[in-house]
């Protein structure tokens, strides 16, 4: 196994916990995540939240977004996954509880106007050095660089092409996130060979994982992060 791989906890541990709560993230720990991959929004008043989605429905079973309720008032809501439910956490508490855990964090930025909010927080607990913030958005990490130059920072994209991995290397980014489906050996070679990092997204099922992990990523987001660990990965090599 690539000793620099990294196994990240996709919103915790979704496939068995409610997603991007405290108790998903322990688990994805639990269960040997050495990185953690999270989503930030902000409420009402100003509070930056763990949460994925636009809207409440899916994991809550409540109306609305994020924005449209105070800290406070989200706290009533559960997330539920199965038997288990948990609360919506702040990003602080994130990182309360996890700042001193030898972890690398995805951090992404779902919505705009928390560039500086985050990358104040970032650097309140000290784990910049922990820390590659990513985005769908470009403008939104553009914008958060300009408030945390030396913070790291990935593009999630589900299309690449030469301009690109030429914006990225102009902006000195430090990752690409292709979707899972994009990666091979080739382009991988490619990308590290122009000093990018390469870590993907939308594992969806251990076929896809095997084979993203054999073209040589250096991390990859996991709903599942059990099966991404150790022995059990050791022996998808040379399949
Ligand atoms: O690893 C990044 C991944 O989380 C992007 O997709 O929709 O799960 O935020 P999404
Ligand atoms: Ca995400």
């Amino acid at each position: 196994m690539n000793n620099n791989f990294i196994n990240y906890a996709h919103r915790g541990a979704p496939s068995y916990c409610p997603e991007n709560t405290m108790l998903s993230f322990y688990t994805g720990v639990f269960m040997g995540a050495n990185g953690i991959e999270t989503d930030v929004q902000v409420t009402k008043d100003g509070v930056l939240v763990l949460f994925h989605d636009d809207t409440l429905e899916r994991v809550t079973g409540e109306k609305g977004s994020i924005k449209d309720y105070t800290y406070k008032e989200l706290q009533k809501f559960w997330v539920k996954k199965d038997n288990f439910k948990d609360k919506i956490p702040t990003f602080e508490d994130f990182l309360l509880h996890f700042k001193d855990f030898n972890l690398t964090f995805a951090i992404e930025l779902k919505v705009g106007g928390v560039e500086k909010a985050v990358a104040d927080m970032i650097k309140k607990y000290g784990v910049q050095e922990k820390v590659i913030v990513t985005s769908f958005n470009y403008d939104y990490l553009k914008i958060f660089k300009s408030f945390a130059p030396n913070i790291k920072l990935g593009y999630l994209t589900d299309k690449v092409d030469n301009s690109t991995i030429e914006k990225l290397l102009n902006d000195k980014f430090y990752e690409i996130c292709p979707e899972g489906r994009l990666v091979n050996k080739e382009n991988v070679d490619k990308w590290h060979s122009l000093g990018l990092n390469v870590r993907a997204w939308g594992i969806y099922n251990e076929e896809i994982m095997k084979a993203v992990y054999n073209a040589g990523v250096d991390g990859m987001t996991v709903n599942f992060p059990d099966k991404l660990t150790g022995d059990i990965f050791d022996n998808y090599e040379n399949e």
